[in-house]
């Protein structure tokens, strides 16, 4: 097994996670847009679709909206504090006897044979976890798919300005007194942030000719026992467009979700959010202007893409 696939699944397997996981919304606002976003593709999306694997699940976001509207889904991820998060949501949703529960890894989708789901879909990057076997994975993901593919991966132009802004999450807080651990860390964490910061250019370069956050400092982490961040693998668009491609997808759409929200400060943002009207057109407008191939790659760092088989 791969450093990549026993690193993610340490860190993903840590107790809090599937907690932690279900609350992002309540806490930062980037995730209010990147799920709204998908949200809004699926919702679009579902005619002559009954069946669906959710590949990196996590605390069912989305397997249990889509078992909301009728779908049977395949619930399947490495972590089993997400998996229980997720059927104790889905329990409290009405939808258990829709969502049969999996743990795996992406890396052997053996179990499953060609064509057996109408909808295949694995959002907020887990692909980019399984390097280095991202292709394979991409590939396995489109063999099993009957009809629409839909991934989210981490962008490489979207995480490259993270590099240069220490802050980037704080720009997203919700609510600063929310008490989120998380959200606490940032707040505390500002100036220090700033003091300690300096900019790089090997490391940007180094980004963006091999697409890969971490690695030999991740192995060390883990092996003296601790749970780094995943390493992550970063996709340019018209790489993750070519690999689609080469797999027999057609009709291949991208986007960048949050590449809108990112331009505008935090205390806009925070009075957008707490305005129900406001927050419901700022999300339709993100929608629509963050499907701009234009801005795809730019969006958090997240890249998002649709496609037919
Ligand atoms: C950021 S969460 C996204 C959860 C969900 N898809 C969503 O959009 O809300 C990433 C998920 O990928 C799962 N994951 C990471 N590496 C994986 C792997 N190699 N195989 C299966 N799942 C994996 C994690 O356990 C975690 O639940």
């Amino acid at each position: 097994m791969d450093y990549s696939q026993k690193i993610s699944a340490r860190h993903w397997n840590q107790p809090d996670k599937g907690e932690r996981e279900a609350a992002r919304e309540q806490t930062f606002i980037d995730d209010i847009v990147q799920k709204s976003h998908i949200e809004k593709e699926l919702l679009a999306n579902l005619a002559g679709i009954k069946t669906v694997f959710d590949g990196g699940g996590g605390s069912g976001r989305f397997s249990i909206l889509l078992a909301k509207h009728g779908c049977n889904v395949t619930h399947f991820d490495i972590s089993q504090p997400m998996l229980d998060k997720a059927s104790e949501l889905a329990k409290a949703a009405g939808v258990e006897n829709r969502i049969t529960f999996v743990k795996g890894a992406l890396e052997d989708l053996s179990a499953y044979k060609d064509h057996s789901f109408d909808l295949v879909i694995s959002f907020d990057a887990p692909v980019s976890y399984t390097w280095p076997n991202q292709k394979n994975v991409i590939a396995s993901l489109v063999r099993i798919c009957k009809k629409r593919i839909m991934i989210s991966v981490s962008s490489r132009l979207g995480t490259l300005p993270y590099l240069a802004n220490p802050l980037n999450k704080n720009q997203f807080i919700l609510d600063e007194d929310c008490g989120d651990p998380w959200v606490t860390w940032c707040i505390s964490n500002y100036q220090n942030a700033i003091d300690g910061f300096s900019f790089h250019k090997t490391a940007c370069m180094d980004v963006l000719e091999n697409g890969l956050m971490g690695g030999a400092a991740e192995i060390k982490e883990f092996e003296s026992g601790k749970a780094p961040w995943p390493i992550t693998y970063t996709f340019l668009p018209d790489e993750l467009e070519c690999i689609l491609r080469e797999n027999g997808v057609k009709n291949i759409q991208l986007a960048g979700p949050g590449a809108y929200a990112r331009t505008i400060p935090n205390e806009i943002l925070r009075k957008i959010m707490h305005d129900p009207a406001q927050k419901s057109a700022f999300l339709e407008f993100c929608h629509i202007y963050d499907q701009n191939p234009y801005v795809c790659g730019m969006g958090k760092d997240n890249l998002f893409a649709k496609g037919e088989i």
